[in-house]
């Protein structure tokens, strides 16, 4: 079966219908390609230092960019505005504990406030932290707690272009090597995300999160679950997963939590501009984490957020259970990823969730790990398109203890697909702008940083390109298209 918002057109072609109507809009513009280098100049080659009004189509990210629906607006109007005690507060948990099924709820202002009372609370020096794979704010927040990871991802995973359906699964062997080597006491917990980031999107089976589960019960290690993308992962796992294919995606998520003895999100991405969440039905694990809620983020029935948002996080995440609403950005992904796909442009596929990966190392071979070529890639889309993306390699990165880049496995261009933001023309016009940057990918050259902050140094960090290549791609551009934006 098709999933519910794609039919196939009368010509054979499979199209991701809208399956809602927009009621509240943005004006964008399309800055002609010679302000968009300007103003890449301007932000260091760094998509993150972009202003919008120089943006056509913002695909930074999903996170604190999906769109509102009209329930959830409706909701924020209803907040009841209170320091402690708040009835906003008393939905949201209601709704955590329904679509969830976890009974505690500390809110937190966003997905890494969780990460940073988590890691501060369970995390000694020399720790261990093994996980299928790190996300950047949390390898930060491990880090300065001075414990380590352990990824542990199936060597397939890093195969970008593959038929794997769950890059996102942990491999068990490798889970319990590192148990065996470690001991089961330097190691607080094992943490699985969902809808894996940092390798594009992918998703992890219920049936591995099981196994991880039961290997962890052996040796009595918490789960920690990153559930930001919890809502696509489930999708994904009903439309792969042939054990649930006739199950329910709000089936799915309560048996996905409740194999981990923490959940935490950030709302950011399930379904508020803020907000996030930790979540557990164990009450010593509770009472034990509350304490640093009101030291870090705010009384615990607030956490940071506005009361506003917390309306529309409650709202947003029955909403989740909607499939053609949490499956809105994933058929998008699959449709340009298929169509870039067919058009030789190097993705990863299957299509993930959150966004279309673009491969960068396989896209510009010529341009070196050390040069950033998925950075490079970045800014040379945001030249071609006016659209930006997210650069997820080696620039997102760090540096070792002898000042060298460490190389990652994977050089991607994110293009993110908030949920129910962007339209199928617009999509088009991304896959059209991909396709003739891919037939100029010659001229496209590498970056090097002149500013370079020493944590989280792709947020703030600026670049110039090394020789004129962004110039080249303007007059390229003039070439084939004209006086056209
Ligand atoms: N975990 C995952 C898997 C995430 O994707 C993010 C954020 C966080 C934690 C941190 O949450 O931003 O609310 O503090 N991802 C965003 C992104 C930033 O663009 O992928 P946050």
């Amino acid at each position: 079966m098709q999933p519910d918002q794609t039919v196939r057109f009368f010509g054979g072609e499979n199209i991701p219908l809208e399956m809602h109507k927009v009621r509240v809009v943005q004006k964008l513009s399309l800055p002609p390609i010679e302000n968009r280098l300007t103003a890449i100049q301007d932000a260091g080659y760094n998509t993150f230092l972009l202003k919008t009004r120089d943006v056509y189509l913002d695909m930074l990210t999903d996170s604190g960019t999906n769109a509102m629906s009209d329930a959830q607006q409706g909701a924020m109007m209803q907040a009841d505005d209170a320091y402690a005690g708040s009835q906003s507060f008393e939905r949201m948990q209601t709704a955590i504990r329904e679509v969830f099924g976890k009974e505690y709820v500390l809110p937190v202002h966003q997905g890494r406030a969780a990460e940073n009372i988590l890691a501060r609370s369970y995390i000694k020096a020399g720790n261990l932290i093994p996980m299928n794979y790190h996300f950047t704010t949390t390898k930060a927040h491990i880090d300065l707690n001075g414990g380590r990871i352990a990824e542990l991802l199936y060597d397939e995973a890093l195969i970008l272009r593959s038929d794997n359906p769950f890059k996102g699964n942990m491999n068990i062997d490798k889970l319990r090597a590192v148990i065996a080597r470690e001991g089961a006491k330097n190691i607080p917990f094992i943490r699985m995300e969902a809808s894996t980031n940092l390798i594009g999107g992918q998703p992890f089976s219920l049936e591995n999160l099981k196994e991880v589960r039961k290997v962890a019960s052996e040796h009595n290690i918490f789960i920690v679950l990153d559930a930001s993308l919890i809502g696509e992962n489930a999708y994904f796992i009903k439309q792969r997963e042939k054990a649930y294919q006739n199950a329910s995606i709000g089936d799915i998520l309560r048996e996905m939590c409740a194999q981990a003895d923490i959940v935490y999100f950030s709302a950011r991405k399930v379904s508020s501009s803020r907000g996030g969440a930790i979540c557990t039905s164990n009450k010593a694990i509770f009472d034990y984490l509350k304490v640093l809620v009101p030291l870090y983020e705010g009384f615990l029935t607030y956490g940071g957020i506005s009361v506003r948002e917390i309306e529309s996080i409650a709202v947003g995440l029955y909403e989740t259970l909607d499939e053609s609403v949490i499956g809105q950005s994933p058929s998008f992904i699959d449709y340009l990823a298929r169509q870039l796909d067919v058009g030789g442009v190097p993705v990863v596929m299957p299509p993930g969730g959150l966004g279309c990966h673009v491969d960068a190392m396989k896209f510009l071979p010529h341009v070196h790990q050390k040069e950033y070529p998925a950075g490079a890639l970045t800014a040379a889309f945001y030249l071609a398109s006016g659209a930006r993306g997210m650069e997820r390699g080696t620039m997102s990165s760090v540096r070792d203890e002898n000042g060298n880049d460490v190389l990652s496995d994977v050089e991607l261009l994110r293009l993110a697909f908030p949920r129910r933001v962007f339209t199928l023309s617009q999509t088009k016009y991304v896959e059209d702008r991909m396709k003739w940057l891919y037939s100029k990918r010659n001229l496209i050259g590498g970056l090097r940083f002149v500013e370079e902050p020493s944590v989280l140094r792709f947020f703030m960090g600026r670049l110039e390109a090394t020789s004129d290549w962004p110039e080249k791609l303007v007059k390229a551009f003039r070439a084939d298209f004209g006086d056209s934006l």
